[in-house]
């Protein structure tokens, strides 16, 4: 699945960008406004129908154009693919895959595994469940198949339930069709996300050993209800403490990642700097993990590596993501900094890209 060409018109300052990545390391480097990030960006967009930077399009699209445009050509296990997507602002959105127009994001996340760490990245550990549940239903996405349509239905049955409930509606007859549905999927889901995560959990011991020694961890997938107990007896014996919230406070909706040092939450028990190290091994453990059970490698986008980890853990970071043969896209404001990180072995492979005020140039000066 590596990205083999990349055309980008209009997103930020990028007007007009072709670009053909190697196949596993890209440097690219540039003084600070230059445009790394938004060529980070157009890839991560590319991946989502999303940016990681803004909810809206309309900051994206260069302030002198009307829309944008990115086109990418990738291979999948021999099999050339290529993508084309404009964005309009709100309205007028289209996206091709093999020029047939897809209407959902999911169709570009299975032709394009992107993982991204940068400084957003860290609020992982400190931010709300939302953001470790994504992080693990981004592989339960990608490697089970079934996952995708169990969100969604479990989630409509889960928005007419809670509707039921604010509006007093909590009769028998009109919430139990909902609720047998929510009960079947929050039990697929939390199946799925707990299967995935016993094999994430090896790797995980593995890469934090690496990064951050710490005694007395602990990581465990919380599904979003009373372990001891089935989500139908969970609901039963919520129903009347949900009816005065007016919505459902237990389910799949709630899973988890719970991580803890010697008892303690992780993130009162860690330095900022620990947290920074944790992050990486589970940024580096979930693709890794990804790789095993598909066989395939994801891409990688790190966005200023120097602003965020010591010299020593940019050469550790880079060795484990040279281990996991993804694709990488890395920026820093200094060529040498990228340069320094990486193993001699992998630099060959390397292309460089020099930004410049919106304009990207293959530089080849890899060593
Ligand atoms: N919609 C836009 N149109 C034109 N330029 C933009 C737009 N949004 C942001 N920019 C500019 O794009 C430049 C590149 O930003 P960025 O990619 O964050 O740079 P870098 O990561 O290299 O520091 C900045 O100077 C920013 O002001
Ligand atoms: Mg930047």
């Amino acid at each position: 699945m590596p990205l083999t060409r990349l055309k980008i018109s209009n997103l930020r300052n990028l007007g007009a960008v072709t670009l053909h990545p190697s196949s596993s390391l890209n440097f690219i480097f540039g003084a600070n406004g230059s445009g790394k990030t938004s060529l980070l960006e157009a890839i991560f967009f590319l991946g989502t129908g999303r940016s990681f930077r803004s909810h809206k399009v309309k900051p994206l699209i260069n302030h002198n154009a009307d829309s944008l445009i990115l086109f990418a050509k990738l291979l999948s296990q021999d099999f050339e693919h290529s993508i084309g997507l404009e964005r309009q602002g709100s309205s007028g959105a289209k996206t091709k895959i093999d020029g047939k127009a897809v209407y959902s994001a999911s169709s570009l996340a299975s032709l394009l595994p992107t993982l991204i760490i940068d400084a957003h990245s860290f609020d992982l550990i400190e931010g709300a469940p939302k953001e470790r549940r994504s992080y693990l239903d981004w592989l339960v996405f990608h490697v089970k198949h079934s996952f995708h349509d169990c969100w969604k239905g479990y989630s409509k049955a889960l928005k007419h339930r809670n509707s039921l409930l604010r509006r007093g509606r909590i009769e028998g007859f009109e919430l139990r069709p909902w609720e047998q549905e929510m009960c079947s999927k929050a039990e697929q889901l939390a199946l799925m996300r707990q299967e995935c995560f016993d094999k994430l959990k090896l790797n995980l011991n593995e890469v934090i050993s690496d990064f951050v020694p710490l005694e007395g961890i602990s990581i465990d997938f919380y599904k979003g209800w009373d372990k001891e107990k089935t989500f139908q007896e969970q609901l039963e014996e919520g129903k009347e403490r949900d009816a005065k919230l007016g919505y459902t406070w237990y389910g799949a909706q709630k899973a988890d990642i719970k991580i803890k040092i010697e008892g303690h939450p992780a993130e009162q028990a860690l330095s900022r700097g620990q947290q920074k190290l944790l992050v990486c091994a589970l940024k580096i453990s979930i693709g890794k993990t990804y790789s095993e059970l598909t066989g395939k490698p994801c891409i990688y986008l790190v966005d200023d590596l120097p602003a965020e980890l010591d010299g020593d853990n940019q050469k550790r970071l880079a060795n484990w993501l040279s281990l996991i043969g993804a694709q990488v896209f890395v920026t820093a404001v200094e060529k040498q900094a990228l340069l320094n990180a990486w193993p001699e072995a992998e630099k060959e492979q390397a292309a460089m890209f020099h930004v410049k005020h919106g304009l990207v140039e293959h530089t080849n000066q890899t060593l």
